[in-house]
């Protein structure tokens, strides 16, 4: 467990800077997704390990989706691949899994494995851990969906229905973004709304549990004060 005092109960991960890890090392760009998924794999789990709750993860926006197609076929097939891998781990952390984005706008067969790593993992729904996987993933498109489906509805909504009918229904405490951007291109907008936000100057490859550590003891040190003084 934990060294800190306060830990995020929520962490987000906008793990960037796969592209560039990968060039800055004379490779492809597609072996900085290869070494980002298995670094997800391993800072989620220490994430778990010192105590957060929840860990949401953005693999890959519906921007993302835009890119050449050999880059998102690599991306997308390293669901197929580390299938075994990511349910060993979460599986020994007793962590539940649920994927969150526009599913269908995937190949049936990336749909198929998200769906068996559900499954595979559901047994442990109640134990209060969880990982979220954003994969084509974009925050307009999830809050104008909802907006949509409450509509359908037909009742006015309050900011709890319309929280608990998002995909992803729960505020973030932390948000860690690597790769030296200082955005959120598109991730949870609405979750985010009081969220610490930590920039990391690291490509995601290079951001491992030293790293996690440094960020989990800057957000120890935050004072969160919602709008009121403290
Ligand atoms: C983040 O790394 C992963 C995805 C967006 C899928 P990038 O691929 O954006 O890496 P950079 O930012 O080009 O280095
Ligand atoms: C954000 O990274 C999406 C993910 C990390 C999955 P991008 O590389 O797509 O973001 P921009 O283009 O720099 O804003
Ligand atoms: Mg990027």
């Amino acid at each position: 467990m934990s060294d800190f005092a306060f830990v995020p109960k929520h962490l987000g991960l906008i793990m960037d800077g796969n592209g560039r890890w990968a060039l800055s090392h004379g490779l492809p760009r597609t072996d900085g997704h290869t070494r980002g998924m298995v670094n997800m794999i391993s800072v989620a789990s220490h994430a778990f390990d010192m105590g957060v709750k929840t860990v949401t993860c953005y693999s890959m926006s519906t921007e993302n989706l835009n890119r050449e197609k050999s880059e998102v076929d690599h991306i997308l097939s390293l669901v197929i691949k580390y299938f075994d891998p990511f349910l060993e781990a979460f599986r020994q952390k007793r962590v539940c899994a649920k994927f969150v984005g526009q599913l269908e706008l995937l190949p049936e067969e990336i749909r198929a494995s998200l769906k068996r790593t559900e499954e595979q993992l559901k047994e442990f729904e109640d134990l209060g851990r969880t990982i979220y996987i954003a994969i084509a993933y974009g925050s307009r498109t999830e809050i104008v969906n909802t907006v949509n489906s409450l509509i359908e509805k037909g009742k006015a909504v309050t900011e709890q229905d319309f929280q608990s009918s998002l995909s992803l229904p729960h505020n973030l405490d932390l948000v860690i973004r690597t790769g030296g951007e200082s955005r959120l291109s598109n991730f949870f907008l609405y979750q985010c709304a009081y969220a610490e936000l930590y920039f990391s100057d690291k490509f995601f490859p290079d951001f491992g549990e030293r790293e996690l550590d440094e960020a989990l003891e800057w957000y120890a040190g935050r004072s969160r004060r919602y709008g009121l003084v403290k």
